[in-house]
């Protein structure tokens, strides 16, 4: 596919939640956008069964967050906010990602609907409530959030997901204490991830 792009360099210092982007310049590139011969990263999870499309590679920005019961006890997960960009095409023609930056358009948002169920809202796609079924180390861990494997409640779901996997993780690790911190403070790690998707 031959698509003029207005062309964005994207400093993700993960100190700031919002991405900083500045216009470069604009020029015309061409990518294939097919995810058709796409084959994740390699993992200890469960990898997709024949059957399923990958229909998006979102990237998320956003913050893993966490909560101190007490100064002494140890971060608590309670979920994840982030923002969606359609990557797929950055995806498909990393070598034209990588000369150009090619800007991601927003498509939506991920967020927690309760504790346990992540919930993402892509314009196109419509929601997705899913359960966390299988998780692997980053091959980073101590540093980035798992890999994640997803299956939707396809019930409570408007979109016709079926799987969703967190990869590509970088930050996002709780602290290893809640010392210093205040009886039920919040903490906020920065993130970023690739969410691959499958319906
Ligand atoms: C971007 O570049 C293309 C190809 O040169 C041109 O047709 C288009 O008008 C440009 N768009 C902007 C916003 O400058
Ligand atoms: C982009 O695609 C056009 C039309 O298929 C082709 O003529 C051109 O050489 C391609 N440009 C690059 C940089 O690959
Ligand atoms: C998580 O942190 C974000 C800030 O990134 C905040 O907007 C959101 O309300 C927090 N959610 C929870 C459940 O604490
Ligand atoms: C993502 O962007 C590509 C290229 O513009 C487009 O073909 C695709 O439909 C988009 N995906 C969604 C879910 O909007
Ligand atoms: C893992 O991440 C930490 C923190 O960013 C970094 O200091 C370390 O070099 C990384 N290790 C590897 C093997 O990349």
């Amino acid at each position: 596919m031959l698509y003029s792009s207005i062309l964005v360099a994207c400093a993700l210092p993960l100190a700031i939640a919002a991405p900083f982007c500045t216009r470069q310049s604009n020029s015309t590139v061409n990518a294939t956008c097919d995810l058709s011969a796409l084959s994740q990263p390699a993992s200890t999870l469960t990898p997709p069964s024949p059957d399923l499309h990958l229909v998006l590679i979102a990237h998320g920005e956003g913050t893993q967050n966490y909560t101190c019961a007490t100064p002494a006890s140890v971060p608590a997960a309670i979920g994840a906010v982030a923002q969606l960009y359609n990557a797929s095409c950055q995806a498909a023609s990393p070598d034209v990602a990588q000369n150009n930056i090619v800007q991601a358009a927003a498509i939506g948002k991920h967020f927690f609907s309760d504790l346990t169920t992540p919930d993402f809202d892509i314009s196109g796609l419509g929601n997705t409530k899913a359960k966390k079924i299988e998780d692997a180390p980053a091959p980073n861990a101590s540093a980035d959030v798992k890999w994640l494997r997803l299956q939707a409640e396809t019930a409570d779901s408007t979109s016709q997901v079926k799987y969703v996997y967190r990869l590509n993780t970088v930050g996002g690790v709780a602290p290893a204490s809640c010392e210093g911190r205040a009886e039920g403070e919040v903490v906020t790690v920065p993130y970023q991830a690739q969410y691959w998707i499958y319906a």
